[in-house]
């Protein structure tokens, strides 16, 4: 900053700057704050590959070295973040694209120096906590003795990706399920309890110097909706009545599955019996719904082609090329990792942005399903997003919010779940993509995987906003967020739950302190941009009505459309240089997150629901 006030010291002192007109003056300071952001730029780029491949080895390679090297970095970021945005800026003399750039350099939390340390401490001990194993205790009450490969008490397994896997298991016994689930979280839970209360004390108090009233104020802040916790429940009222049919009748299933000593058919749903950890994805229930007179098996169909994982990211860029969007680069293949290895400490899927040209990774513990065949989709979304925007400069090297980077491999991913592309793929036969239960199997296979996440991805920020505001005492923690559980989603915990545990610690996002609203803006947006990519393939523009098509949108086959890469290239070359009304306004209609597309295009599940509710005569709610 000292160079600007320099500079204008110099204009001020040779006499002239009186003469120097406004309009004068006012380009003079954009071009100093012009030079000066630029340098700025440069330190950030600077930080982003450091920090990117610090983080890139402490995922796959960690050593004690590099965690302290990690933590230097951020202190000294840190440090440099609070002197930058020190500087005081006339920001009526500034331009709009200035200013953008220091609205998002210098939004957020404000750490001391000393505190900043501690921070990370405790994130890394969060994280350190979660990712260790789990040796098992106790017996299951019972089991099915035919079922292979189910651990016993002492075995240590780790939470993602051994016991999540368990739980997608149909084939055990009811108290297996409970048990796998009740040692995971009685484990992680109150394990990371304390640090979890650490960090938020620690965010808290730097949000509130920065001037926000807590952490959550950021968090919410970063979607650049005003009033956000309005606006999501909104949009959640008109998905609420199509989710509450679909719970219905997955309970009515569950019921005549597991009888009544399991299930109240009038109830919430036990949480274990949803084929899922967190009960957040209930596409393993897939089988109780014999819509296919087919039998379309996805993943024995995937496995009997004999693919590997790596095949798998093969179909996958292959999709995207058919867009016109550009293939993976030498250093994605040559350093990403898709499958377990002895280093790999971290399971969740991930694609990294290393900030330096063309290297881009993605890290899974990838197996050759249906499920993995998603996230590779997912994850190289993020990819694509990360090489459109990098010809912008570091500071918009990012999504126009998150909720949109979060969107793009899911939107295309609708594109694969067409009969068409699946046909294409050899993962349908000829018979089965003329047979008309073939799409309604599809369908459910989306919508049983879809659905149940959207209220799932509003309580868990709704828990964390209103524990952010101190609304709910440490001790009322659990209760609370089976409270909203229970309330927003019909799901209940195996067993009484008290307030020593902290199940919600149990998710990966909540220790790695990942704000998940985002992930509840994109379902829903996912399926508008793909909407919106069906009608650039089929018209060429968006403006096209739609609706006169009798196409079903679960249909549209965008695979191969030049028109819909395009667009969709368009608005992620923006990167967050835009806030994301512009952004959606490139590809879509209108600039609005509307829950219309959505809705269209499980419209065949809502009437299916709706006539097994009424022919079986199940009860809807909790
Ligand atoms: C028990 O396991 C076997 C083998 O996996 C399976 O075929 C059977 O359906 C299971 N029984 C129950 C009640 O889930
Ligand atoms: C897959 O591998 C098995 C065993 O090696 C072989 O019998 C089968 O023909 C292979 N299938 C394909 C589609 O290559
Ligand atoms: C695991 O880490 C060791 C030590 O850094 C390294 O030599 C080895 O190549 C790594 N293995 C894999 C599969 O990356
Ligand atoms: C499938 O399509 C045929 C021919 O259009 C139709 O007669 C039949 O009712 C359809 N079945 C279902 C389940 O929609
Ligand atoms: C759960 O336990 C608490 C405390 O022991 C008790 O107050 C509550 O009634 C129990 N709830 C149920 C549903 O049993
Ligand atoms: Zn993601």
């Amino acid at each position: 900053m000292w160079k600007i006030l320099c500079l204008l010291n110099v204009l001020c002192a040779c006499g002239s700057f009186q003469q120097i007109s406004n309009d004068l003056k006012k380009v003079q300071y954009q071009y100093v704050v012009e030079k000066w952001l630029n340098d700025v730029d440069s330190d950030l780029s600077h930080f982003n590959s450091l920090a990117a491949h610090l983080t890139w080895k402490l995922s796959t390679d960690p050593d004690e070295k590099t965690l302290w090297q990690a933590r230097q970095l951020g202190k000294a970021r840190n440090r440099w973040k609070n002197k930058v945005c020190e500087s005081t800026i006339r920001t009526d003399w500034t331009t709009p694209e200035q200013r953008r750039k220091i609205y998002l350099m210098c939004r957020g939390p404000k750490f001391g120096d000393q505190m900043v340390l501690e921070y990370l401490e405790v994130l890394g001990k969060l994280s350190e906590e979660y990712n260790s194993e789990v040796c098992l205790e106790g017996r299951p009450v019972k089991v099915n003795e035919s079922a292979p490969n189910f651990p016993e008490e002492g075995d240590c397994l780790y939470g993602e990706p051994d016991l999540e896997r368990i739980m997608k298991r149909t084939d055990l016994d009811p108290e297996q399920l409970k048990w796998i689930w009740l040692n995971w979280h009685d484990s992680v839970g109150p394990r990371v309890k304390v640090p979890f209360r650490v960090a938020v004390e620690y965010q808290n108090l730097a949000a509130r110097s920065n001037g926000y009233d807590d952490i959550g104020a950021v968090w919410r802040e970063e979607l650049e909706t005003p009033d956000l916790e309005k606006f999501v429940f909104d949009l959640y009222e008109e998905i609420q009545p199509l989710y509450v049919m679909l719970h219905a009748v997955v309970r009515h299933k569950l019921y005549q599955k597991y009888g009544p000593s399991h299930i109240d058919p009038k109830g919430p749903i036990p949480v274990h019996l949803l084929g899922n950890m967190w009960g957040q994805d209930w596409v393993s229930l897939l089988e109780l719904f014999s819509v296919s007179s087919a039998n379309i098996n996805l993943n024995e169909k995937l496995q009997n082609k004999n693919l590997t994982v790596k095949d798998m990211v093969l179909e996958a860029e292959d999709f995207y090329t058919s867009l016109r969007l550009p293939e993976m680069t030498d250093k994605f293949w040559k350093f990403s990792i898709f499958e377990e290895n002895e280093n790999t400490t971290l399971c969740h899927g991930t694609a990294a942005d290393l900030y330096s040209r063309d290297d881009f990774r993605m890290l899974m513990c990838g197996k050759v399903n249906m499920e993995d065949f998603y996230i590779i989709h997912h994850e190289m979304g993020h990819i694509e997003y990360y090489m459109a925007y990098q010809e912008q400069p570091a500071v918009f090297q990012d999504g126009t919010t998150t909720a949109f980077h979060e969107s793009i491999g899911d939107a295309v991913m609708h594109g694969v779940m067409t009969p068409q592309h699946l046909h294409r793929l050899s993962l349908l036969t000829d018979n089965q993509l003329i047979d008309n239960n073939t799409e309604l199997y599809l369908l459910f296979y989306q919508a049983l995987s879809k659905i149940p996440e959207i209220p799932f991805s509003l309580i868990i920020d709704k828990y964390r906003w209103e524990i952010f505001r101190d609304n709910v005492p440490y001790d009322k923690w659990n209760e609370y967020y089976w409270h909203l559980n229970k309330k927003y989603r019909g799901i209940v915990p195996p067993e009484n739950r008290s307030g020593r545990y902290f199940d919600a610690g149990a998710k990966f996002h909540i220790p790695d302190n990942t704000p998940y609203i985002r992930y509840f803006l994109s379902s829903i947006l996912q399926v508008q941009i793909f909407k919106s990519l069906c009608e650039l393939t089929l018209y060429g523009s968006v403006a096209s009505s739609y609706e006169d098509s009798d196409l079903p949108l679960h249909k549209c086959d965008i695979y191969g459309s030049k028109n819909a890469g395009k667009k969709l290239l368009a608005m992620m070359e923006k990167g967050s240089s835009i806030p994301w009304p512009e952004a959606l306004s490139i590809i879509s209609e209108t600039p609005q997150i509307s829950t219309k597309p959505f809705l269209e295009y499980y419209k065949p599940i809502y009437t299916w629901l709706k006539k097994y509710i009424e022919s079986n005569d199940v009860y809807v709610g909790w």
